[in-house]
């Protein structure tokens, strides 16, 4: 029973100031990384599989990795999830692959247009089974596929950018979407603040008060550890001032402001990157994967162990309670995913 939706997830996250976190998966040693780390912490976890990572890896090659994980750890709560999905045909195609969770993004567009796009998305999900994340307001940071603002410039004027908790009430009544990812101070990818790293949390409270019950995702909310920054600028790479939100601003988000979802991707292509760059520099006679990938996959598992402890998502030892949700909600869902 190890695939399932967030909503189990999330039922005991909102009530028990806990965090999911989604981790971006691309390839087999980013999945293991992840993998091994929640299982070690019995810790819930969502995989989250962007567009472009289904170009990148192509989805049956991600789903036989998927599978392999299930595999080993049958007891471990995971839900496979579409991140940053821009229309409802990929949505689709994902909920025909055995997503059991998917994200509709039109954050991108006018408010009318993205309720539009989300109630249309959330029709199709939600008679298949399937749980829908929303987005409402804008984000900075530029990614592949994801629509966003240079972090800076979205720093500056970031209030205009903020999650409206008014109309995130009318959106949630006019979509029925299963949780919202808002806008609340947090940029995609390694920059995100130039000043003071700071989240806006009198406006997740005022979000809180307007939609009481509905679970909140968090996206771009990587803390860039500074020993990863380290060493990738000492060997080689060049990411002066990279700055992520501080773990103890994540930790609060989670506890006391109905976060359910952090989602984390730049800190595992920065542990995987400085691990490389370091084998590189310290062995350039190595030319075997293993000994360079290797060491990258075991910094994510050290890495996304620490993020599951009570001082940032506080998810470890939560598996067996959500397991148990799972089951008295009594929708098993196939047990392997892409099982048709
Ligand atoms: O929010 C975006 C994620 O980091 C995914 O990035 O579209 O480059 O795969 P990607
Ligand atoms: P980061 O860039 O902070 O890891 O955010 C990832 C994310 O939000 C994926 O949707
Ligand atoms: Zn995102």
């Amino acid at each position: 029973m190890p695939l399932m939706t967030t909503k189990p997830m999330f039922d005991l996250a909102y009530a028990g100031g806990f965090a999911v976190g989604a981790f971006n998966v691309n390839n087999m040693e980013i999945t293991q990384g992840i993998i091994e780390a929640c299982a070690a912490e019995k810790s819930p976890l969502i995989l989250q599989i962007s567009k472009g990572a289904r170009k990148y890896a192509k989805m049956n090659y991600l789903t036989a990795i998927i599978n392999a994980a299930v595999a080993e750890y049958p007891w471990l709560p995971i839900a496979i999830h579409l991140d940053h999905g821009d229309t409802v045909d990929l949505v689709d195609t994902c909920i025909k692959d055995g997503f059991t969770s998917v994200m509709i993004d039109g954050s991108h567009h006018p408010y009318d247009e993205n309720v539009h796009v989300t109630a249309e998305a959330v029709k199709h999900a939600h008679a298949a089974g399937v749980t829908v994340e929303a987005e409402l307001g804008m984000l900075g940071g530029i990614e592949e596929d994801v629509v966003g603002m240079d972090a800076h410039d979205y720093e500056a004027n970031v209030e205009k950018f903020l999650t409206d908790p008014d109309q995130a009430k009318d959106f949630w009544q006019k979509t029925k979407c299963d949780s919202l990812a808002v806008a609340i101070g947090t940029s995609h990818g390694a920059f995100k603040f130039k000043h003071e790293a700071k989240l806006a949390f009198d406006r997740i409270e005022k979000i809180m008060k307007t939609c009481p019950g509905l679970p909140l995702v968090m996206h771009g909310s990587s803390s860039v550890p500074q020993e990863f920054i380290d060493l990738v600028n000492k060997y080689g790479g060049q990411m002066p001032n990279a700055k992520g939100v501080p773990e103890d601003q994540i930790n609060m988000a989670v506890g006391k402001y109905g976060v359910c979802k952090v989602n984390i991707d730049t800190d595992l292509r920065l542990a995987l990157t400085a691990k490389i760059r370091e084998v590189f520099a310290t062995k350039p006679a190595e030319f075997d994967p293993r000994n360079y990938l290797g060491p990258g996959r075991e910094a994510i598992v050290s890495m996304v162990r620490r993020k599951l402890g009570p001082k940032v998502l506080n998810s470890a030892n939560k598996s067996d309670a959500i397991n148990a949700h799972w089951e008295k909600l009594g929708k098993p869902l196939p047990k392997f995913y892409g099982a048709k």
